[in-house]
């Protein structure tokens, strides 16, 4: 993959409830509720499920020789069509709608004049800010025709996504999570990436609570009902290391090969796990079973 040309950045009409970076870029932090309350919970699950429409209809409007450029344009619609603002928009400055990363971009691949060519994977991850909290996910495609081991690689991702969610559960440590993610991984000799994590998010977009995708012990944070954060591993053919392009923001593995990923919103329950980017109408991956 090489850097395309990036265009200027869209705007966002007025009537649009905005977040506190949209206009300079720099985000505040403050201590926000790990456990959200039931009026928080309702709108988040409104936002996550505007969230998982945009992903599934950006993903079905993918095509060879489209721009990633037009993606961006098609996905800032939809979300104005819903009275949202796409999150991603000037976050830390970051200059468009949603995250395209293809082939052996990791994650936060900036759209650009590239056209997607036939045999491409491509990751489309989208977050919409709507009623003052934030809806997270993504899901890598299938660009035409994808060779059988970037497709097997496809299908494990999603799956390592939901091991992790399985593994949601009141009482437990998060650590259960990042476990059973790089159980499955390893168990198809993948790497998981280290860098970037899963993350607490509400009224803002990442907050404290750290979700890991491999195992570490330290991971002492015990889940309570109606904490909400991501889980959203990177997954690779080869090996797990990173490095970044001089743009400061797309992901690259080391070795140049492909990696993928899927990502849920989610929010620990009484007894288990709601995916609130899932349910009816959301996405999954390209894989053959997974249609
Ligand atoms: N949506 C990404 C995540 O899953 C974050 C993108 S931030 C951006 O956390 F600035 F790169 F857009
Ligand atoms: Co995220
Ligand atoms: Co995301």
């Amino acid at each position: 993959m090489l850097p395309g040309v990036i265009s200027p950045m869209l705007t966002v009409p007025s009537h649009i409830a905005r977040p506190p970076y949209a206009d300079d870029g720099v985000v505040p932090h403050w201590d926000e509720p790990l456990v959200k309350s039931p009026e928080i919970i309702e709108r988040m699950r409104h936002a996550g499920r505007i969230a998982a429409e945009v992903l599934r209809l950006a993903g079905e409007y993918l095509e060879p020789g489209m721009t990633t450029d037009a993606v961006d344009r098609y996905v800032h619609q939809l979300f104005i069509e819903r009275d949202t603002f796409p999150s991603t928009l000037n976050y830390h400055g970051y200059p468009k709608s949603l995250c395209t990363s293809a082939n052996e971009v990791i994650c936060h691949g900036i759209p650009d004049s590239r056209e997607m060519r036939d045999g491409d994977i491509m990751n489309l991850d989208v977050t919409g800010y709507v009623g003052g909290v934030h809806g997270d996910t993504n899901a890598t495609f299938c660009i035409g025709n994808v060779d059988a081991e970037s497709r097997e690689l496809i299908r494990v991702t999603e799956e390592c996504t939901w091991k992790g969610i399985e593994a949601v559960r009141p009482g437990r440590p998060v650590s259960d999570i990042g476990r059973a993610i790089e159980d499955h991984a390893k168990a198809h000799r993948y790497g998981v990436v280290k860098a970037f994590i899963g993350h607490g998010i509400g009224e803002q977009f990442h907050t404290d609570i750290q979700i890991l995708h491999y195992y570490d012990s330290r991971s002492t944070t015990i889940m309570q009902p109606g904490m909400t954060f991501t889980i959203e591993p990177m997954i690779t053919l080869g090996d797990w290391r990173h490095r970044m392009w001089d743009d400061g923001w797309t992901a690259v593995t080391a070795d140049g090969r492909r990696t993928a990923q899927f990502e849920h919103t989610v929010l620990v329950t009484d007894d288990g796990v709601e995916v609130l980017t899932g349910g009816e109408g959301a996405v999954s991956g390209c894989a053959p079973w997974a249609r």
